[in-house]
């Protein structure tokens, strides 16, 4: 059963900047992806939900150059592309952002920006480039993403969770990211250092990158999302706007809908007070 897709009339509006159609992906007998299709727009999040196994990280491997699909097209700016590493994706444009976010803790942060930046575009290699400038440049741009840096000496270890994710955002886009493919850059963080990545995501978007979330957080992702593509067992459930999907209904969604329903209705009379288990059996 397939949720209806209310995104056709808009998607003619606005040319996807990265698109795939009917790709699959599979492990030998196991199906990890099969006929998904999905965009991501300039200037647009899109949110990758859904439960353990859905095949979330399938799909942005397969977007970043990780995997290869074994069907299907994958399309950026209009023209198919085949990808052999995720090399040929940064090239792109096309930059992830993973949850171990391949920082140096002891390192600087102005040498963490740099780090690592070599195959994008219009990027000077470190030994060519002075000092001074690489920290003003840290300086600048961190600020321009609202990040106020107090030393760019200071190792990137000091931050805090939530300042490293921006660090890693930041840096992306000073390097010339058109697609920002973020993995869980929520799930390890508290409600206010999420609340402070989730601010530099609308930033990223503010300045045209395309944003891809992915999330369990349903009110992370609610917030930031312009669409909200939802994968069940390797398919995709739904593609919905904002405008045509409440909160409520997307939380429903993630959650399982019934099966939640059942399972919240057990925990309530489990902890109801006086319901004790009769000792012994
Ligand atoms: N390299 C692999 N070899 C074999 N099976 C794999 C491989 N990678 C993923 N799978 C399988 O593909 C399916 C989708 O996995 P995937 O990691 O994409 O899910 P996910 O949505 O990211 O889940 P989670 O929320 O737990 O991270 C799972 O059944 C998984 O076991
Ligand atoms: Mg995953």
């Amino acid at each position: 059963m397939m949720a209806t897709n209310g995104t056709n009339t808009a998607a003619a509006e606005n040319t996807a900047l990265l698109e795939v159609q009917h790709i699959s992906k599979f492990f030998g007998h196991v199906i990890a992806l099969q006929d998904v299709s999905c965009f991501v727009r300039a200037g647009e999040v899109t949110c990758l939900l859904g439960d353990n196994g859905a095949g979330k990280s399938t799909l942005i491997k397969t977007l970043s150059g990780v995997h290869r699909p074994d069907e299907g097209e994958y399309r950026f700016e209009g023209s198919p592309v085949v990808m052999h590493s995720p090399r040929d994706a940064l090239a792109l444009g096309i930059a992830t952002v993973y949850q171990d976010l391949a920082m140096i803790p002891l390192m600087s942060i102005w040498r963490n920006f740099f780090l690592g930046s070599e195959p994008t575009r219009g990027f000077v290699p470190l030994r060519w480039f002075d000092v001074s400038r690489a920290k003003r440049v840290t300086r600048v741009e961190l600020g321009k993403m609202g990040i106020d840096i107090r030393d760019p000496d200071q190792p990137v270890g000091t931050l805090s969770g939530g300042e490293r994710q921006s660090v890693a955002i930041a840096r992306a886009i000073h390097f010339g990211a058109k697609v920002l493919i973020l993995d869980e850059p929520t799930a390890a963080l508290g409600v206010k250092q999420a609340g402070i990545v989730l601010r530099y995501i609308v930033q990223a978007k503010h300045r045209g990158v395309g944003v891809i979330l992915i999330t369990h957080n349903p009110y992370h992702a609610y917030p930031v999302g312009d669409h909200f593509v939802i994968l069940r067992r390797g398919q995709v459930y739904g593609d919905f706007r904002k405008e045509d999907l409440p909160l409520p209904q997307l939380v429903q969604m993630m959650a399982g809908g019934a099966d939640l329903d059942v399972l919240t209705h057990e925990l309530e009379s489990a902890a109801r007070p006086g319901r004790v288990e009769p000792a012994g059996g």
